[in-house]
């Protein structure tokens, strides 16, 4: 028989948008914390450039969201990006509350002020960062906290798999009363039951070949949320990083736009700049112009890679600033204070998603959506640098005032829920097709919904997805489920729904770029997409019946 747990709030994720939904909750509740690796191996802790945020006098909460609303193309929600921003400095305030040592001004001048660095589409300094590990600052204080919070307990190694909707299991009523989850250490499929339950399960850049992510950026929440019956939005709009090292042995290694910030410049093989010829702010256009300036670059000359330089910048700001960039380039035999650094092009985030409102609820009543999973309409069509984690923080604690006051609010009810059913599968005969697939996937995507895409390829990627997806539902229907199955079959719902968002812009905007259409369209509009319950991943799965 497998556990079944009973909290009043689940959190799926242990990045910054989980760990903070769980900690700006009443500390009377009880809360489950789920990771379904190590508690520290989602992309927060990855995270090098820092966090966007007002906080010189120089600057203005106005030029913030004007940049936002610039670099998100016309598709960004004003009203949260007013939220967002107006939210930064005390989101600032919070973390450094919680331990996260962002760095400070030294010397006379700076009196214990923010270092603030600048990114691509900032008009001011203001990035707040810990050197260039942001993110693991982060993680590492949130983490701590919420270690030392009684009523919190936290699961590693447990991978939601699905959610529990009363309306599927013909409960009362509807919404989300848990999820089923994989303990991947014992094998044994668990019921977590609550009363709300928060999806912060992050990206699904790993949907791409070559990518900044870390490997469990599958799109898990994304999916399990169309499936429950939510609906998602903007999903084309996947964000390349400009600048990730191009090196045999650097498996997704980011170079922190911060560099460009610092005065980093882009070089052809031949050491030529060509930004500029690509846009008025030169190395620090937004992101989208300029991972397609270096994609096209790559194409023009057949290059397997450009260049970012440094090795102008002296040579103490760079250690000072940049000490993992240094170290890790020099384990690899780059001294970036003497060398240009070879670079190229990955996917980094996923600006579409759930779409929640502005308290982070979905359209499945008691189920929240935070962070790089959901859709809040704050990104439009690219994300600016910085701004993700901001999101993650400010949208962590509109969800968790909602959750509170509901709860005060409403009676709690404990039903039965059936456990998990494994008596009609048989364990996997063929686990080579589940590799052989991930693979596939990740290629084909790369090469058809990339940086540049046409109807023809994106239409020869929604063929195979489909074929993909059918073989993949099949394999799931009859075999005992393992993470790797589970990861396969979310990554391709999430690349069929990008497809899907893809083939419906007809246009160009932001991060999608369709040689068909080159023009922006006079009526900006975002891609919905709705779960009808005739889709494959729609229908009920018998392993949910007692
Ligand atoms: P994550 O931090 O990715 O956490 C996801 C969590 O969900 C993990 O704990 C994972 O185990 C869990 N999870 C996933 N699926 C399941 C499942 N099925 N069951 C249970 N648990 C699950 N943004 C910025 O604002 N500033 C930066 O400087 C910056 N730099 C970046 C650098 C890199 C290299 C990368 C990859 C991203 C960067 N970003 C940056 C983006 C930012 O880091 C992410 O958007 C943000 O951290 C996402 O946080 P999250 O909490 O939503 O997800
Ligand atoms: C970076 O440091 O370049 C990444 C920043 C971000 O993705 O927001």
């Amino acid at each position: 028989m497998s556990a079944h747990h009973r909290f009043d709030v689940l959190v799926l994720g242990s990045g910054a948008a989980g760990l903070a939904t769980a900690l700006a909750l009443p500390t009377h509740l009880t809360i489950a914390l789920l990771s379904k690796g190590p508690l520290a191996a989602g992309a927060t802790s990855w995270a090098q450039g820092g966090i966007a945020a007002v906080l010189d006098q120089e600057d203005s909460l106005e030029h913030h969201i004007q940049d936002t609303l610039k670099a998100g193309a016309g598709l960004c929600h004003p009203g949260v990006v007013r939220q967002v921003v107006e939210g930064g400095p005390s989101a600032i305030a919070w973390l450094a509350e919680r331990g996260v040592a962002f760095d400070r001004e030294t010397g006379p001048e700076g009196r214990g002020r923010y270092h603030l660095t600048q990114e691509g589409g900032h008009g001011h300094r203001r990035i707040v960062h810990a050197a260039d590990a942001t993110g693991r600052a982060v993680e590492d204080s949130l983490l701590a906290e919420a270690q030392r919070r009684p009523k919190l307990t936290v699961f590693e190694d447990h991978l939601a798999v699905d959610l529990i909707i009363r309306e599927k299991l013909s409960l009362p009523g509807s919404g989300c009363v848990g999820a089923y989850v994989l303990n991947t250490r014992t094998e044994q499929v668990e019921t977590f039951q609550a009363q709300h339950v928060v999806l912060a399960t992050g990206g699904a850049s790993k949907v791409y070949l070559y990518t900044s992510n870390p490997d469990g950026a599958t799109g898990d929440g994304i999916a399990m949320g169309w499936r429950a019956g939510c609906r998602v939005a903007n999903m084309e709009f996947n964000q390349f990083h400009p600048t990730c090292l191009y090196h045999p042995e650097a498996k997704s290694f980011l170079l922190t736009e911060a560099l460009r910030g610092e005065g980093g410049l882009l070089r052809l093989p031949d050491g030529q700049r060509f930004m500029d010829q690509f846009h008025p702010q030169a190395e620090l256009a937004p992101r989208d112009v300029v991972a397609r300036a270096i994609d096209h670059e790559m194409k023009r000359l057949g290059a397997d890679c450009l260049y970012l330089d440094v090795s102008h910048l002296p040579a103490d700001r760079l250690t000072q600033h940049f000490p993992n960039i240094y170290a890790r380039c020099q384990e690899l035999g780059i001294d970036i204070t003497k060398t240009p650094i070879p670079v190229v092009p990955a996917a980094h985030y996923t600006c579409g998603g759930l779409v929640t409102d502005s308290r982070g609820r979905t359209d499945v009543p008691q189920l929240y959506a935070v962070g790089e999973c959901a859709f809040t309409g704050l990104h439009g069509a690219n994300r600016m640098a910085s701004n993700s984690l901001l999101e993650c923080i400010v949208f962590a604690k509109a969800a968790a005032e909602d959750i509170a006051r509901r709860l005060a609010k409403t009676p709690q009810t404990e039903e039965a829920l059936p456990a998990w059913d494994e008596s009609r599968v048989t364990d996997s005969d063929e686990d080579v097709v589940i590799a052989h697939n991930w693979d596939e996937l990740r290629r084909f995507m790369w090469d058809y919904v990339g940086i540049v895409r046409t109807d023809k390829r994106l239409e020869r990627a929604q063929h195979r997805i489909k074929l993909l997806r059918r073989e993949i539902h099949e394999y799931y229907a009859k075999h005992r489920i393992s993470g790797d199955l589970l990861e396969l079959r979310n990554l391709a719902l999430v690349a069929e729904l990008i497809i899907e968002g893809a083939l419906a812009r007809k246009e160009s905007r932001g991060l999608h770029y369709n040689k068909d259409y080159p023009e922006r369209s006079a009526a900006p509009r975002d891609t919905v997409l709705s779960p009808s319950p005739l889709r494959l991943d729609a229908l009920a799965s018998h392993r949910w019946r007692a």
